[in-house]
Order: structure tokens, then C-alpha cells, then sequence
């Protein structure tokens, strides 16, 4: 990275970056290319051959997660693993997880421009799905790198009754569920990513070292109350769903406020009968509860139970909320951490430590092996949008310090 010519825009990971924003849904806003369209399975060949060209031996595994791999020169130590995602959320950007991929993907070719053989061998991967889908799981490839895509996970329904593990057979994965990857053949997992917040820039950083990634509580939220007509029936006669998920909504809202340590979102409504003369009969939300407290979210957890209860009650509206999954925060390993560190003030960086209140395929590659992440500014912290954006020279000093943190990592043999 440092010692190419080229710096900032003109450097070939900026235009792999850029290249790989193009694969885009065609009828969504922002760089969309989400884990069932089109447009992110073209741009999966598109990632084989950067891959290839980095010197990579590419493969797929059972799940559809894309693997490069570069042999080491002793082939009896584990594997050092790299990786991140390239599918984004509807109206996304073109950082959140290319980044951290094509930094990875980087790092195997200065390695083979420098001609430096690594003593461990390297792993890259492009882990399928990491945004959350239609089913409401997020991070397919790397749950099932870790053995948590279980069949009961596979089982999940789309709103036609379609199930997660069908769909990803239409994809072309193989057999379920997955076997885990042998934790006996990892070394460590290390992961670029923005940091898809604001701490960086308030605190005038450029690096960042992951403390720990917030847990996240996702649920499903139903309000059953009775379509009738919007002309003819009484306020006080009316048993609506939609007015009762206001009032959740802002339950939700008010929960999350509580402590300071944690956040809470409904993402996703929708509204039936849907028709504008009819009171609405059933709503369905999304519900996510965030935290690196694992205290905060199982109170948080209760009190909506208990405060949806009474609502319910009161509106005489049936509301039902199905936790669809619930992942406790994740500590980053402490040897990784200073390995990290140390990388930082090799580059003449101050050692800033963060939470990641964005979850990421760390945090589910942490069940297998020691994991780290790096971060890099997001501009005004903004991210899931279009407007995500990070500077060229931060992008390549992100790859130039996971370059360096592979370095470091490969010269430690315990952690
Ligand atoms: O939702 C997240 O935290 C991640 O960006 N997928
Ligand atoms: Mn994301
Ligand atoms: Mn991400």
C-alpha cells in the first residue's frame, strides 16, 4: 500500500471500491445489492476474479460464502482470516463491509507484490449476507462459519411462507445445516470496517481499534386488532392496530432512552388491509434493541413485555412479540486488541479503543477463534445511506494498517 505510487483515488483498491458499488438493484436508491437480488449475485463473480488477480486461490463453500486462500510457508499452522461483506442494506452505501473486503483482498496483493510469504496461511472471505434479510437474520455466512446456522434458523418463514434455508438453496448453497469451520485451523480473525459512527471524527481520529461490538435483541412485533369501516365506526367502537403500534412504537422509543447505554428501532411496518377507508385490522414491526450491556438489553427485554401488555389491554388489541433472535455483546480478544494496538502506534497513531454499535461478522467469527476490528471515520458518522462515506487516504491507511496487523499477527503464535 505505501510503497505503490499511486495514493488516494488513483490506488486500485479506491477503484475496486468504486467498481464494486456499481452492482447495484437498478430500482433502489443508493448503492443497493442486497443477499437475494441480482445484482449482488452478479457482483460475486465479479469479487471471484479480484480475488484471482490478488493471487488468491478462490473457492465456494456450502453456504455461498467466497473464500481466497494464500498458502503459507508453514502449512501446518492455522489459518489467519480476514474478512467482511459486500451486500449492503436497501439505499445503502458503498463502504459498510466492501471495505473491509477489498482491504482484505488488498493485503494479498501487496503480500505477493512485496514477494512476502506469511509463515501462517491467509483467508479471506466474503461472508454471504451479513445485512439482515426478508427472514430477519442477519450475517448467513458467517453464522454458519461459526455452526449457528441452525435448522430452526433455516426454518424461518418469509412473509409467503418461504423458508431461509429453500431461498438460500435457490442461491445454490448445499447441504444444511453447514458444518462449522474447524476452530483447531484458526489463527485469529481480523476485520476493517467504518465505523459507521461519530467517534472517530468528534475525537479528530483516523484508526480505531474495536472494543467490543453491541449485542443486538431483534424481534417481531404483531398488532391484531378489527378492520371495520373507517366511516361508520365509532372512535370508541375502534380496535385499531395501527393506532395501538404508534403507541408501541413509542414504547420502544422510550425504553431504549432509558440508561443512555443502549438504542432501540422499529425499521420495518406494515399496515393491512392497507386500503385508506378501512381501520387497519393487523400491523407487523420489526423491533431491534442494541447494547454492549448485555444487562441493558435482557431489562430492556423485559419492560417492553411487560409495557406492550398493558397496552394491549387498554386498546383491546391483540399484540404479540416474537424474539427472533438475541445475540449478547462481543468482546474483542484482549491479545488481538494490543496486537491491534501496537499496529496503531507502529503507523504513528494514537491507540483509540471503540464499541462498535453496529454488529458485524466479527462478531460471529469471535464464537470460533480471536477476534479484532479496526475502524476507519465515517463522514458525520452517517452510514445505511447514501450519503456513507469515507476519505480515499483513510480507506488505504485502513488497508495499510490491517496489512500491518497481519504482519504482527503472523509473527505471534499464542494468543
Ligand atoms: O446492522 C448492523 O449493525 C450492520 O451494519 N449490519
Ligand atoms: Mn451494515
Ligand atoms: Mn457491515
Amino acid at each position: 500500500m505505501v510503497g505503490e505510487e499511486s495514493a488516494g483515488e488513483e490506488h486500485p483498491l479506491w477503484h475496486q471500491l468504486m467498481a464494486l458499488s456499481e452492482f447495484r438493484e437498478p430500482d433502489q436508491s443508493g448503492w443497493t445489492r442486497r443477499l437475494f437480488s441480482s445484482a449482488y449475485q452478479r457482483s460475486r463473480g465479479w469479487v471471484r476474479e479480484q480475488m484471482a488477480a490478488a493471487g488468491l486461490g478462490v473457492r465456494v463453500d456450502e453456504i455461498g460464502n467466497i473464500l481466497g486462500e494464500l498458502p503459507g510457508r508453514d502449512p501446518g499452522l492455522p489459518q489467519i482470516v480476514l474478512g467482511s461483506h459486500t451486500d449492503t442494506v436497501a439505499g445503502g452505501g458503498r463502504f459498510d463491509g466492501m471495505v473491509g473486503l477489498l482491504a482484505a483482498v488488498s493485503v494479498a496483493r501487496e503480500l505477493g507484490r512485496l514477494g512476502t510469504r506469511l509463515r501462517h496461511p491467509l483467508l479471506v472471505a466474503d461472508f454471504l449476507g451479513e445485512e439482515p434479510n426478508r427472514f430477519g437474520i442477519s450475517c448467513v455466512g458467517s453464522r454458519a462459519a461459526a455452526g449457528q446456522l441452525s435448522e430452526s434458523v433455516l426454518s424461518l418463514p418469509d412473509a409467503e411462507g418461504v423458508t431461509l434455508g429453500s431461498a438460500l438453496q435457490v442461491l445454490g448453497a448445499g447441504a444444511f445445516p453447514p458444518p462449522a469451520w474447524d476452530r483447531d485451523r484458526l489463527h485469529c480473525y481480523l476485520e476493517l470496517h467504518i465505523e459507521q459512527g461519530r467517534q472517530l471524527e468528534q475525537r479528530g481520529l483516523e484508526l480505531g481499534v474495536v472494543s467490543a461490538i453491541a449485542g443486538i435483541h431483534r424481534a417481531q412485533l404483531t398488532f391484531r386488532g378489527r378492520p371495520d369501516h373507517a366511516g361508520t365506526t365509532a372512535m370508541a367502537d375502534r380496535r385499531d392496530a395501527l393506532a395501538a403500534a404508534a403507541e408501541g412504537i413509542l414504547l420502544v422509543e422510550e425504553g431504549a432512552s432509558q440508561g443512555g447505554t443502549g438504542v432501540g428501532t422499529v425499521g420495518r411496518l406494515t399496515v393491512a388491509p392497507g386500503a385508506s377507508n378501512v381501520i387497519p385490522g393487523e400491523v407487523v414491526a420489526s423491533v431491534e434493541l442494541r447494547s454492549a450491556d448485555g444487562d441493558w438489553l435482557i431489562e430492556r427485554h423485559r419492560d417492553l413485555a411487560r409495557s406492550l401488555a398493558e397496552l394491549g389491554d387498554r386498546r383491546k388489541v391483540e399484540i404479540e412479540l416474537e424474539w427472533i433472535s438475541a445475540e449478547a455483546p462481543t468482546l474483542c480478544h484482549p491479545g488481538v486488541r494490543r496486537v491491534l494496538g501496537d499496529t496503531l502506534t507502529g503507523l504513528g497513531h494514537p491507540v483509540a479503543e471503540l464499541v462498535s454499535g453496529a454488529s458485524h461478522d466479527a462478531a460471529h467469527m469471535a464464537r470460533i477463534t480471536p477476534m479484532g476490528m479496526l475502524f476507519i471515520p465515517s463522514r458525520d458518522g452517517r452510514s445505511h445511506c447514501p450519503e456513507e462515506w469515507t476519505e480515499p487516504h483513510q480507506v488505504l491507511l485502513g488497508a495499510e494498517a490491517l496489512l500491518g496487523a497481519v504482519r504482527r499477527m503472523d509473527a505471534v503464535d499464542a494468543l
